[in-house]
């Protein structure tokens, strides 16, 4: 089967389409709807339901692959950082189940993001550790080392000056604190130095809706490795939970060949 579903939940929006998991190409327009406020575990899967409704219902045959902002281990989400505290050892993935009557994959946003440049965007074919950061409501990661995702690296939550990373330099907090890019940079710069010297990657990319403005602030950083923006940006995470979910298991991951840059 190549085609499947991708529904990403966020802090802010849900997102979804039809996706051709051969070619990462979406095979319909890219539904959204706010994510509904306090984030509660129901009415979450209730914004899902209608956002396959609008989508125009998906057939009982087509994978389904959901992704969400926290940590998940055998489809139960253990963390909820800007989510309802309710999700915090949540069966996840059977509430979903249930609520949508069918089998799905679940899988955290940031490894879903990751396993979709891998296969489709700027990851593809690199050798070595790359690390994917999504720069949102909070900061996700993802590593991904020849080819082979280690899910659940969680480096938002790093400690920098004391302070959880993502409350300082995810893309929220830029707009929180009203920060410009010169501004938002000088965090990133200590964010990504600490990252680099922690793991040494042989490639950073950048995700999240922010990088298409990457031109304004990733010049600015100044770092050993390559720091490149992600190429599939806001589809990101709906690409790689469809493709999880048309592999029929959350960890299969297409191999790297050879190094691309
Ligand atoms: C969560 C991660 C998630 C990231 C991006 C963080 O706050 O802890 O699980 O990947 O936000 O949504």
């Amino acid at each position: 089967m190549t085609t499947a579903l991708g529904i990403d939940i966020g802090g802010t929006g849900i997102k979804g389409a039809l996706v051709d998991t051969r070619t990462g190409e979406l095979l319909t327009d890219r539904v959204k709807i706010p994510t509904p406020d306090g984030g509660e575990p129901q009415d979450i899967v209730n914004t899902v339901i209608k956002l396959i409704e609008k989508l125009g219902g998906v057939d009982k045959d087509v994978p389904v692959g959901v992704c969400f902002p926290a940590i998940v281990i055998g489809g139960k989400t253990m963390s909820a950082a800007n989510v309802s505290k309710k999700w915090i050892g949540l069966e996840a993935e059977k509430l979903f189940e249930k609520g949508l009557g069918r089998n799905i994959h679940f899988v955290n946003d940031a490894d879903a993001a990751g396993v979709a440049e891998q296969r489709f965007g700027a990851a593809k074919g690199v050798k070595g550790l790359v690390i994917l950061t999504t720069l949102g409501t909070g900061i996700g990661s993802a590593l991904i080392y020849d080819g082979v995702l280690v899910p659940n690296s969680e480096l938002g939550h790093l400690e920098m000056g004391g302070k959880d990373a993502e409350r300082q330099a995810s893309f929220a907090a830029k707009e929180r604190h009203d920060l410009s890019y010169k501004q938002w940079a000088e965090r990133l710069q200590k964010y990504y130095s600490m990252v680099e010297f922690l793991f040494s990657p042989d490639l950073l990319i950048v995700g999240g809706g922010i990088s298409k403005h990457h031109e304004e602030f990733l010049p600015l950083l100044e770092l050993n490795a390559p720091i490149i923006p992600a190429e599939l940006r806001n589809n990101a995470g709906i690409l790689g939970a469809a493709a999880l979910a048309a592999d029929g298991n959350a960890l299969v991951i297409t191999p790297a060949t050879e190094k691309k840059k």
